[in-house]
């Protein structure tokens, strides 16, 4: 379904204003700005493992399982995870130009690459939280290192798990020093073990352009640091690097105390695809909630990559929920850049090909 147009539209005018227009936008207008939105959602490796097409009003989001991550991801979770932080992203967009989206989730049991259907036929007015929200889209960044000092407030992280529960997931915040070294200490054996398997190393390497490479995905070199930061108890980053020197400077060259701030397992209580779906949903409420606060969060998928490590984590950190993801959330200097492909070469008109 995926396939890439080419980016012969490029030259299509940016996403309508919609709302502020003295005239409703058209069904393309609002399918254009909406989909130039929903790239901006996290995805596994920056993989983007999404594309749409639309039909009068309704957008349809599609798996890319062209890019799945086929050592990583086998059973496409990741690529599931990061479908459903586009399609919340894609709702929430929708509510910006004050549209009541209705979206149904793998509504084809035929196909199931087609992630959601969104349409929308009512109106409501936007609330502050919405247009609070919808402001991070392009703004929220992935962190990767150590936070600042500064305790998280009790009210921002009630907010945060409320919000998770909307969307059928269920954010745990992992206290005390005992459990936060242990889920540590996992995702150390983890960044281990993928080190060590070449299969997977080459496609992390294959999703890691050169700094000043022209693609528009995968982790850019200024988005991670040079030098991996240290905390106690330390959450190792992935590999991006991988000895090639790439990567940002520190900020500041003056040793400083830095913690691993907030831990956080984002669960759910399947494990089906719809639960993957769901689960991005909630990542991307999540990261967007906390970016309101100038919270920014760090997420390992590295030890839910490993079923062995997987289930462990199942059993001993979620009560049995499926974890289907790590955060660590906090306050920090962001100077991180990411970057998308054009929503061009992601929105196909017909609906089939
Ligand atoms: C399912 C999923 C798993 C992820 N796992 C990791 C991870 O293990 N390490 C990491 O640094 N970032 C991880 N990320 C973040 C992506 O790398 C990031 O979203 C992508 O590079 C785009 O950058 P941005 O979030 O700054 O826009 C993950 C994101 C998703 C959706």
């Amino acid at each position: 379904m995926c396939r890439d147009p080419g980016g012969a539209a490029d030259a299509r005018p940016e996403p309508a204003e919609g709302a502020a227009r003295p005239n409703p936008p058209t069904a393309e207008e609002i399918t254009r700005y909406v989909v130039a939105e929903a790239v901006w959602a996290p995805s596994v490796h920056n993989t983007q493992p999404w594309c749409f097409s639309a039909d009068e009003q309704q957008i349809r989001l599609y798996a890319d399982a062209g890019r799945r991550l086929t050592a990583a991801d086998p059973d496409g979770r990741e690529m599931m995870i990061s479908c459903g932080a586009a399609l919340f992203t894609a709702r929430l967009a929708l509510r910006s130009l004050g549209y009541v989206p209705e979206a149904r989730v793998l509504p084809d049991p035929g196909d199931p690459t087609l992630v959601a259907q969104v349409s929308w036929h009512e109106q409501a007015a936007v609330t502050e939280d919405e247009r609070r929200l919808f402001s991070q889209v392009r703004l929220r960044r992935t962190h990767r290192g150590a936070f600042d000092p500064v305790p998280l407030s009790p009210k921002l992280l009630a907010a945060l798990r409320e919000g998770a529960a909307r969307d059928g997931a269920t954010l745990r915040i992992v206290t005390g020093d005992g459990q936060r070294a242990a889920l540590a200490a996992v995702i150390e054996t983890a960044e281990r073990a993928l080190r060590r398997d070449s299969e997977r190393v080459q496609e992390l390497v294959r999703w890691t352009p050169p700094p000043g490479s022209p693609r528009r995905d995968g982790v850019p070199a200024t988005s991670y640091p040079a030098r991996a930061e240290h905390t106690d108890p330390d959450f190792p980053g992935r590999d991006f690097a991988h000895g090639r020197g790439w990567g940002l400077p520190p900020l500041t060259t003056a040793p400083s105390f830095r913690t691993a701030g907030v831990v956080g397992l984002l669960t759910t209580a399947d494990d089906r695809a719809t639960d993957w779906v769901n689960a991005g949903q909630a990542l991307q409420r999540i990261l967007l909630t906390a970016s309101t606060r100038g919270v920014a969060a760090a997420l390992h998928s590295q030890p839910l990559e490993l079923g062995w490590l997987r289930e462990s984590i199942r059993t001993r950190f979620s009560d049995g929920g499926y974890p289907q993801l790590v955060l660590r959330l906090g306050t920090v200097i962001q100077v991180a850049a990411s970057v998308r492909r054009a929503p061009s070469h992601v929105l196909l008109h017909s609906p089939r090909h």
